[in-house]
This record gives structure tokens, sequence and C-alpha cells, in this order.
């Protein structure tokens, strides 16, 4: 079994071994490896179970390191990775040879993030390589937002799981890239497109697509639970039942046991809904039902990625 810790020098030895380590970050807990080891990065691969035409996301710690990894920033980049790293943003830029093929599945542009995390930001200054980190979960699985859900589903593979505690955001980053310099959302997460907005103007959200897709976050069928999942639309109902589980919003569904909901925002905050989704989602997932209902989200802020990974999480 993993051990669980909060010692950024156990986590440190263990990478610089050339194993992997779960890191927490605000979005997401991480499968962490030395980017810049092959072996390592192929253990991320193996111990996930993921395809290798998946590419992985490149962490650091500040620009200045990135300079090493990416040959080009473009100015809506620039203004972006100013505005919201350390955050829950990652950025696709053209990468330099120090990246391994392995990392992006021999595409010309690397995905690259700093994170936001007090643990993380400061093992990442302590070390001398950029850590390739994934979402800590089976491939195609809920993504973790606790130590313990990492330990649960990989525990026997992770030697060490560093414990930031519960993840601030709770959703995966939202991905830009910069074809053409028309900055392109590939997928939605935890930084509003809103937000981005203010920043630097109109952006193209690219998030559908079902054959070669960009980003396999893209995939139809992700980020699910083993249960059948049935997202409502607005204003339905589900069906009642004693082995019937239910994701609300705001207010509990009449008619279902009250141990088999989870209310996501009892005020309606998008922000304490997204933080709580995927707790809530693994939750119901091992409560005693046989399908989980869930209500949608209102399309604005946070609730457009929460909406996406539910319709994502309802494809069989
Ligand atoms: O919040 C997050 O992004 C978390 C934390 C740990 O940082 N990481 C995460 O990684 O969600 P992952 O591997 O589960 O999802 C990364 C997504 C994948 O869909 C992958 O295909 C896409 O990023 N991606 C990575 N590198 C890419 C590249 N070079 N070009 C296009 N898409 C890329
Ligand atoms: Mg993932």
């Amino acid at each position: 079994m993993s051990q669980i810790g909060t010692d950024i020098q156990v986590a440190k030895a263990f990478l610089e071994a050339g194993n992997v380590v779960g890191i927490p970050t605000e979005t997401v807990y991480g499968l962490a490896g030395n980017a810049l080891n092959p072996d390592a990065v192929l253990t991320i691969f193996r111990v996930k179970n993921r395809p290798s035409f998946d590419p992985l996301i490149v962490h650091t710690d500040s620009l200045d390191k990135l300079s090493q990894f990416v040959s080009e920033i473009p100015e809506a980049a620039q203004k972006l990775a100013a505005t919201f790293w350390p955050g829950p943003l990652t950025l696709l830029l053209p990468r330099q040879d120090i990246i391994p093929d392995l990392v992006t599945s021999g595409l010309p542009r690397v995905a690259v993030r700093i994170p936001h995390h007090p643990l993380t930001l400061a093992l990442l200054r302590s070390l001398d390589f950029p850590l390739a980190a994934p979402s800590a979960n089976p491939f195609g699985y809920i993504s973790p937002t606790t130590a313990q859900h990492v330990a649960d589903q990989l525990g026997n593979q992770v030697p060490y799981i560093l414990d930031g505690g519960a993840a601030g955001v709770g959703l995966e980053s939202t991905i830009v890239g910069f074809e053409a310099n028309q900055p392109t959302v590939f997928r939605l997460g935890g930084l509003a497109i809103e937000q981005m907005e203010q920043v630097i103007g109109p952006v193209e959200v690219r998030t559908h697509s079902t054959s070669n897709p960009k980003a396999p976050g893209m995939l139809s069928s992700h980020y699910a639970p083993r249960k059948p999942l049935i997202l409502l639309q607005p204003g339905e109902s589900p069906q009642l039942g004693e082995r019937v589980g239910a994701l609300a919003f705001r207010e509990p569904f009449g008619g279902i046991l009250s141990e088999n909901q989870r209310i996501l925002s009892p005020t309606g905050d998008l922000t304490e809904a997204a933080k709580n989704l995927f707790a809530y989602l693994r939750a119901l997932d091992s409560a005693p039902v046989d399908v989980i209902y869930a209500e949608p989200l209102p399309n604005q802020g946070l609730g457009w990625a929460m909406n996406d990974r539910l319709r994502r999480a309802s494809v069989q």
C-alpha cells in the first residue's frame, strides 16, 4: 500500500529515483514522475493503464524554468499565464527537444501548467526537473480530489502520496491552445471561460470530438463512474426507487433515500459545487444504488465544465 504523508523530502527522493508519486494540486491529484525521464513517464502510463496516444501535462513552478521546455509563448498565452498562474490553466505550446516524445505522444506541442498548491510548488522548486502528471485515476474513471481517492485506486502501485488536503477547485485544468494565434479551449475546466475572456477577448471552444481527439479529455466517454449515470434535462426528475442515487445541485429530490443523494451546494454556489462534484460522484458510485441521476448545472462559470463532465460520465 502507498504511504500517505506530507513530507516533501520523501516525495523528492522517490521522484529522483525515477518512481511515481501522488501529488496534490488545486484541481485534482496528479500521478507525477520526472517528465525528462522516459522510464518514469512509462511508469505513469502503466500505472494509469493509459493509452500511449494520450499525452501528459508538464508541471513546473516558474516561467523561467518553462522557457527550457517550450520554444515560443504567444502573446495571448503570456497574458493568461501572467494572470492565472499558478492556477487551473494548461497551455499548449510548441515544445523543445528536451521534452521526450512519450510525454507529448509525438505531438509538436507540450501541455504545461504551474499548479496552485503550496506543497506541490515547494516540491517543484526543490527539483531540477519538471513533473509529468495526469490525474491520478485509472484511465476513464473519475479524477481524485483527495489523497485517499488516490490510495483507494492506485494504492498498491504508488509508493508515496503527498497529502495536501481536499483539492480547492475540484475540476481539472482548462486547456487552451493557440493555433494560428486563435486561442482555443480544448477542455473546459477549473478556470471559467468568462474569466479568460476578460483578459484576452473572445476564445473559441472546441471540446467535442469523437475521432482523433486533440485531447482525450475530449473523448465522449470519460470521467465516468462504474454505475450508469443519467443526466437529467433541466426541470426533469429522477425515476423513483430504493436503489436510485441522485446528485442534485441545491435541493434533494423527493422520494429518494437521503443517504443515496448528494447536494452539490445548498446555497447554489457553483464554486462550492465544483469542489464537491468528483467526491460525491465517487460516493454515489459506492452507495447501494443501481443508477445515478444527475441534475444539470446552470450554464455559467464553472457550470459549463461540470455539465461537460456529467455529459461524458453519462456516455456508456
Ligand atoms: O488539472 C489538471 O490538468 C490535472 C492536474 C494533475 O494537473 N491533470 C490532468 O491530466 O487532468 P490528464 O492527463 O488527466 O488530462 C490532460 C489532458 C488529456 O486529455 C491530454 O490528452 C491533454 O491534456 N493533453 C496533454 N498534452 C497534450 C498535448 N501535447 N496536446 C494536446 N492535448 C494534450
Ligand atoms: Mg485525467
